[in-house]
C-alpha cells in the first residue's frame, strides 16, 4: 500500500512541527537510555496534521509494537481490559479520538496508566470482589482533536502533552515534494508551492490535492506536473487561494447573509448549512479562526471585516455594536 510508505516512519523523516519533534526526540532518547517504556503521550490538534503518523513513529523509534484502536470502538470495559492484557512490555497502545471513550471504559484506564494494573470485579452480589491484575509497562498514546473535552483525570495521567499546529507553507511544500517522489511523479517547485498555499496548513489535504492534480496531469498526457495544470485543477476542485473549500464558503456566507455577520451560535450555523456541529467545530472553525475569517465571541461566532472583503460583501462598521 502506497499510503504506508507515504507516511514517514521515523522522526528524522518527519517534516515540520519542529518544537514538538525536538521535545519528543529527547523523551524517546531518555526512555531508551533508562530502558523504560516511554511515558504516556497525548497528541492533540486539528485533524490531518499527523497524530496517527506520530503514534506510529513513536513505536518505531522505541522499537516496540503498536496496537491501534479508537475511543468510539471500545464499547465495554472488558474490551479495553482484553486489549491491555494482551500488550507486551514497552508496547504502544494508540487510542485515536480518545475524548470519545465512555466514562466506564475510561475508569479502566486510570489504574492501567498510573500503576500498570487492572482492577476487575469478579463474581456477583455477595460473592463479588475486586482483583488486581498486573500489566506490563506500556505507553498509551492518545490522540484528540479537542484536548479541552478530555476529562481532567485522564488528561493529567499523560506525562507528555504534544500539540500539533498547522504547517507553514515551506514545510507543506517539502511534504508535497516528498510525496511526489514517493509517487514517482515529477512536480515543479511553483506547483508544489501552489498546492501548499491552498492546503489549509494540513498535510492530509496537501497530499490529497497532489493526488488530484496528478490525475489531471496524467489525463493530459503530461510527464510532469506544471503550474498551469496545477492552477487549473485546483480551480476545478473549487479550492480557493486561501485553501477554503465549498463548506468554508457555506459557513462564511451563511453567517454573513443570514445572520448579518453574527455573532451566531455554532449549533445554528451547523444546522443552517446541514453539517454536524463537531465537523464545523473541529474541522472548519479552527482554520477559519487562525486565518482571520472568523472570530469567537461570548455570544457566538462572527465574521471579520477580512471575511467580508474576501467573500465580496460590503462591511458596515455600525452593525457590530
Ligand atoms: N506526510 C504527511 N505528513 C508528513 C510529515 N509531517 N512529514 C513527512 N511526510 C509527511
Amino acid at each position: 500500500e502506497t499510503e504506508l510508505s507515504l507516511r514517514p516512519l521515523y522522526l528524522n523523516q518527519y517534516i515540520g512541527q519542529p518544537k514538538l519533534k525536538n521535545n519528543l526526540e529527547i523523551f524517546i532518547q531518555a526512555a531508551k537510555l533508562r530502558e523504560e517504556a516511554l511515558d504516556h503521550v497525548l497528541l492533540y490538534g486539528p485533524p490531518g496534521l499527523g497524530k496517527t503518523t506520530l503514534a506510529n513513529i513513536i513505536a518505531n523509534e522505541m522499537d516496540v509494537n503498536i496496537r491501534t484502536t479508537s475511543g468510539p470502538s471500545i464499547e465495554r470495559p472488558g474490551d479495553l481490559a482484553a486489549i491491555l492484557s494482551s500488550l507486551n512490555a514497552g508496547d504502544v497502545l494508540f487510542i485515536d479520538e480518545i475524548h470519545r471513550l465512555s466514562r466506564v471504559v475510561e475508569e479502566i484506564l486510570y489504574p492501567a496508566m498510573e500503576d500498570f494494573c487492572l482492577d476487575i470485579v469478579v463474581g456477583k452480589g455477595e460473592e463479588a470482589r475486586s482483583i488486581r491484575i498486573d500489566l506490563p509497562p506500556f505507553t498509551l498514546v492518545g490522540a484528540t482533536t479537542r484536548a479541552g473535552s478530555l476529562s481532567a483525570p485522564l488528561r493529567d495521567r499523560f506525562g507528555v502533552h504534544l500539540r500539533l499546529d498547522y504547517y507553514d507553507e515551506e514545510n507543506l511544500k517539502e511534504i508535497i515534494t516528498r510525496t511526489a517522489a514517493v509517487f514517482d511523479t515529477e512536480i515543479d517547485d511553483e506547483s508544489a508551492g501552489e498546492i501548499a498555499s491552498r492546503s489549509r496548513g494540513t498535510p492530509r489535504i496537501a497530499n490529497r490535492l497532489l493526488r488530484r492534480v496528478r490525475d489531471f496531469a496524467q489525463v493530459k498526457g503530461s510527464e510532469m506536473i506544471h503550474i498551469e495544470t496545477t492552477k487549473q485543477s485546483l480551480d476545478m476542485l473549487q479550492v480557493d487561494k486561501h485553501g477554503l473549500d465549498h463548506i468554508d464558503h457555506k459557513i462564511m456566507t451563511a453567517i454573513i447573509e443570514r445572520y448579518n455577520g453574527g455573532p451566531v451560535g455554532l449549533d445554528t450555523i451547523a444546522v443552517s448549512i446541514g453539517e454536524e456541529r463537531v465537523t464545523v467545530e473541529d474541522v472548519y472553525e479552527p482554520f477559519l479562526i487562525q486565518k482571520g475569517f472568523l472570530e469567537r465571541t461570548t455570544r457566538g461566532r462572527a465574521a471579520t471585516p477580512f471575511a467580508y472583503e474576501h467573500f465580496n460583501y460590503p462591511y458596515r462598521n455600525e452593525k457590530r455594536k
